[in-house]
């Protein structure tokens, strides 16, 4: 007799979490068309070995267990979209509110059709973006068909967040296991998100005297993430006249707009066409509404997130005024000079017995704040005295944006000390450089600080 298969999940049961390795390299794709594929089948006749793991994984999904794997934002904890059961494995493990609704991974449109109503058809904004943006770092919210979609991945909302990531990793575990995906990223809740295997694993297991639990059978390591901060989310169904930008992520407004303006779908270009939009960002030129707030349908804005144990504050220079408090919101704080607003900091901080304080920097190699905090030792990045030690954390250069939201999260973790690193010290305060331009990608990491911090300091240099 068969054994009966026990699709329990945490925390009625834990698991000895398997990490699975697979390449990128090793997956290959037959698509039919041109990208967005209409139908996208993984090819076993490539690497055999990473279409086995895949497979491994794919089977417990159907199984409607939990599964981690890298996308090219952050990594997602997947379960089967369609299996009720299966998403409430993810609240579970994440411990997430079960109001902030899942995002939908899907690795083709054939698997759009199966989450939207039979008479559905995308608006020109919606095609495209599509056309452009897919497979990519874009969440459309779609209609939802409420017989297909359960309500747990929606929170009851009549919209299904839907997004075809591009990584090979993620798409060929969506094509093998022909399942629609629901995976937020595989954080626990309030923690950064996850950009390598080893942050889920970090978050997900614990080891308990010699034995790990684990909250899910398996993640598949594809190696870090290539984008680092999570998808642009956007509403064009809520006003068809409007497209609203409800988180800032991977794709810049300015791509998004330069798009709809070539297709005359822009409303504030001359000589638009009939199906154009105005195109609205939350929090900078669609006003905040308390209201909205705290209705789940405005992503992040209700919960505290991205925050390590350390304290967080923002440097924030002169220059970087403007943007912070569009962001932040407008305040009556005076700049101080930089030394000064540093002792004051160190000073205030509580030590827990510590006699030198840890401090985290995570700023541009090539700013003026890099080389005011590390005049002499731009080589080790350290600068200790007798009551603190900076430890540094690179964002990369000024000049590329994608570099730092590459590193932001890995960066609040690794100085919150998750690496553990024999010798390093967790730090208890972090002080991140502000950014002072929003283009590109940087508007999304202005945003995901805004949340991880916890106080901002304007400072003079
Ligand atoms: O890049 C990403 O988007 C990653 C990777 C794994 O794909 N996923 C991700 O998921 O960031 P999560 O759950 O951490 O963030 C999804 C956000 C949530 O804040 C949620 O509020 C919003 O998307 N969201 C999902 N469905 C929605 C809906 N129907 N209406 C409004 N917001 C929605
Ligand atoms: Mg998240």
């Amino acid at each position: 007799m068969a054994r009966q298969e026990d699709k329990r999940g945490y925390p009625e049961r834990m698991f000895p979490t398997t990490i699975l390795h697979v390449s990128s390299a090793s997956i290959r794709f037959k698509g039919i068309g041109k990208e967005p594929f209409e139908e996208a089948r993984l090819e076993h006749a490539g690497d055999l070995k990473a279409s086995g793991t895949i497979e491994i994984a794919a089977a417990a999904l159907r199984s409607s267990h939990l599964v981690a794997f890298p996308t090219e934002t952050v990594y997602g904890l997947g379960a089967n979209a369609l299996d009720p059961d299966a998403a409430l494995k993810i609240f579970k493990a994440k411990g997430r509110p079960v109001d902030n609704p899942l995002i939908v991974h899907i690795s083709d449109l054939q698997m759009l059709r199966r989450l939207v109503p039979d008479t559905y058809q995308p608006s020109p904004v919606y095609a495209a973006l599509m056309d452009a943006f897919w497979p990519g770092a874009m969440t459309l919210l779609f209609p939802a068909d409420e017989m297909k979609v359960p309500s747990v991945v929606r929170c009851g909302l009549k919209t299904v967040g839907v997004r075809m990531p591009s990584h090979p990793v993620a798409r060929a575990l969506i094509a093998a296991s022909r399942l629609p995906l629901a995976a937020p990223s595989a954080n626990a809740s309030g923690r950064p998100s996850p950009t390598t295997a080893a942050h889920v694993y970090q978050d997900m297991t614990t080891i308990k005297g010699k034995e790990i639990e684990g909250r899910l059978p398996y993640i598949i390591d594809g190696g870090p993430c290539q984008v680092g901060v999570e998808s642009t989310v956007l509403d064009g169904v809520t006003d068809a006249k409007e497209l609203r930008v409800l988180r800032p992520g991977g794709i810049g407004v300015e791509d998004i707009e330069s798009v709809l303006k070539d297709k005359s779908l822009l409303e504030e270009v001359e000589g638009s066409s009939s199906g154009a939009v105005r195109l609205r960002v939350y929090g900078k030129d669609l006003k905040r509404d308390k209201k909205d707030e705290d209705h789940p349908t405005t992503p992040g804005m209700k919960y505290r997130h991205y925050s390590p144990d350390a304290e967080v504050v923002l440097l924030v220079s002169e220059k970087g005024r403007a943007l912070t408090e569009a962001i932040f919101g407008s305040q009556d704080s005076k700049a101080v000079p930089l030394g000064e607003a540093i002792s004051s900091y160190v000073s205030e901080h509580p030590r827990a017995g510590q006699k030198i304080l840890q401090i985290g920097i995570m700023s541009m190699d090539d700013s003026h704040l890099t080389s005011l905090l590390f005049p002499q030792d731009s080589a080790t990045n350290r600068n200790s005295n007798d009551t603190y030690d900076f430890r540094r954390f690179s964002l990369g250069s000024l000049k590329t944006p994608e570099q730092a939201a590459q590193r932001l999260f890995e960066g609040l973790r690794t100085l919150d000390g998750d690496d553990q690193v024999k010798g390093v010290r967790r730090c208890g305060l972090i002080f991140v450089e502000a950014l002072e331009d929003d283009a590109k990608v940087g508007l999304a990491i202005m945003n995901r600080l805004q949340k991880a911090a916890g106080s901002v300091l304007y400072v003079q240099y």
